[in-house]
């Protein structure tokens, strides 16, 4: 098994005993930090699309490592106004940096731009497509709030046709034999590529749009935003605006070892009224994304063996 010069495109690229090795390593580093790990070192992170955790969370894991940092974090003031490709771009980043970093709005970016360079290329996130990095965030924040990853009952709620990091989660835990709920919406449900390979998996599902049924049965609820930014058709965007919310009216419906999670941004799906009760663990799950992108920065970079 070995991670270095390797790309982080989709969670499908990597087998379960990587995935339990990748968040092995962030424990290890979160125990005892390792400030000049990857002095010397630079990060280039090349964000086409808005961002808070992802792209913080990577900059403050490269420099808690001792390692560097450029980039742009929106295309304004770069050379892609001017009408430079994707392809060129990485071309020039690869000169620059020894890892890069890209959030891109279209699906398969991501692995064209690995395609182009000869460093190791990360996902931050490829429109509607994955969203690797998060959902190794994700696993990790299931696996410290509940000891394990086997035999879970999961509920993912919310837009799960455009979540993508809704896609990556339900394949990197469809090796840990899950049962999982998909409420959506009819129109947001989870797409049937994913089904397709959850049934080949042979993985247990339901499809509903019904929130408080699962707030009693599952063990996870991982909830998602409506997301604007891929409708074509804003009016079609304002019909789920708003489907869902979880806040403190709801308790009454939930199991005790119920625990929330969200990848935030949150807007309007989960009341600040939830964030001091125990079911909460979105903030922290954010916060795990630092030893995550330590763990990675370090294995892609041959650092950590
Ligand atoms: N979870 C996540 O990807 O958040 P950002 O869009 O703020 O990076």
């Amino acid at each position: 098994m070995s991670f270095t010069n390797r790309d982080v495109i989709s969670i499908n690229d990597f087998s379960k005993d990587e995935l339990l090795s990748i968040l092995k390593t962030a424990k290890q580093l979160e125990k005892k930090p390792q400030p000049s790990l990857l002095q010397g070192h630079i990060m280039a992170e090349l964000f086409f699309e808005p961002s808070t955790r992802t792209r913080l969370s990577f900059v403050s894991a490269m420099q808690r490592l001792g390692g560097s940092v450029l980039g742009f974090s929106s295309t304004t003031g770069t050379s892609i106004q001017k009408g430079e490709s994707l392809w060129d771009t990485v071309k020039m980043a690869e000169h620059y940096a020894d890892v890069l970093v890209i959030r891109h709005p279209a699906e398969g970016a991501a692995r064209l731009a690995a395609e182009s360079s000869k460093k190791p290329v990360i996902n931050a996130g490829d429109g509607a497509n994955q969203h690797p990095t998060q959902t190794l965030l994700d696993l990790y924040t299931i696996q410290k709030s509940k000891g394990t990853l086997s035999n879970l009952n999961i509920a993912i709620l919310g837009d799960l046709k455009f979540g993508r990091t809704a896609h990556s989660l339900v394949m990197a835990l469809a090796d840990f034999n899950p049962t999982f709920t998909f409420i959506a919406p009819d129109a947001l449900q989870m797409p049937t590529r994913y089904l397709e390979k959850l049934k080949q998996k042979k993985v247990k599902y339901s499809l509903t749009d019904k929130m408080i049924p699962a707030l009693k049965k599952a063990e996870i609820m991982y909830v998602t935003r409506i997301q604007k930014e891929r409708f074509a058709d804003p009016l079609e965007y304002n019909k789920y605006k708003g489907y869902y919310r979880l806040d403190k009216s709801l308790l009454p419906h939930m199991n005790k070892k119920l625990r929330i999670m969200h990848p935030l941004p949150r807007v309007g799906e989960i009341g600040e009224n939830l964030d001091t009760t125990e079911h909460a663990i979105y903030f922290e799950q954010a916060a795990n994304g630092i030893p995550i992108r330590q763990a990675l920065l370090g294995l892609t970079l041959g650092k950590i063996k």
